[in-house]
């Protein structure tokens, strides 16, 4: 898992602030304009250092990217929540700090909590990306997954369609 400058790893309650850190930017970044100002707020701020420590504490599996000793990105990934019937596993969230985009990160981070949730003998991945953010869409269609079904996901007052890449 380790290269150089790349250091891809299991988070341990130590890393809550950073996760925490890495999170708020990406979502920022990610989701101004798609999902309502105030609701994105909530969504960012409920998601402090504490939050984070005690998710870590009650076992969630979360992988970091580390770039030079610095994490810039994570994964949360384990038994799918809301996925079609016969795809077992799920990364919930894949998120790289903006200036880290586009350099092949979010790849290894993705093919990294992939191989761990084929580990756990989880058969098939979905992942969920809101129609809107394009350019997760791209990014998961570049990997492979097949557009596998819809939902709506009410936020903030608006009706937002989130879609559901499948590998199986
Ligand atoms: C989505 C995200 C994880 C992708 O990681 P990344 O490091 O930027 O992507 P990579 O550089 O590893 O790209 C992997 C492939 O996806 C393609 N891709 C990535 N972004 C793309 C875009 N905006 N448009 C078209 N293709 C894109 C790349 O071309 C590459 O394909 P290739 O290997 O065939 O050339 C990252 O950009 C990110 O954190 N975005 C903001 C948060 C987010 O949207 N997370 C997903 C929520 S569901």
């Amino acid at each position: 898992m380790t290269s150089a400058l790349i250091d891809i790893r299991h988070a341990t309650a130590e890393d809550a602030p950073a996760l925490a850190a890495v999170r708020e930017e990406a979502w920022r970044a990610t989701y101004q304009g798609l999902i309502p100002h105030i609701t994105l707020q909530q969504m960012i701020a409920s998601h402090t250092p504490g939050w984070w420590e005690k998710l870590l504490r009650m076992g969630a599996s979360v992988l970091l990217l580390d770039f030079d000793g610095q994490t810039q990105g994570y994964a949360t990934y384990g038994r799918s929540r809301h996925g079609p019937a016969g795809y077992e596993g799920e990364i919930y969230e894949l998120y790289l700090m903006p200036v880290y985009q586009g350099a092949g990160l979010g790849r290894q981070l993705f093919e990294a909590a992939r191989r761990e949730l084929g580990r756990r003998n989880l058969q098939g991945l979905v992942v969920w990306s809101l129609r809107d953010n394009e350019q997760a869409c791209a990014f998961y269609e570049a990997l492979g997954g097949q557009p596998g079904g819809t939902a709506i996901e009410r936020l903030g007052g608006e009706r937002l369609e989130r879609i559901a890449y499948l590998w199986p």
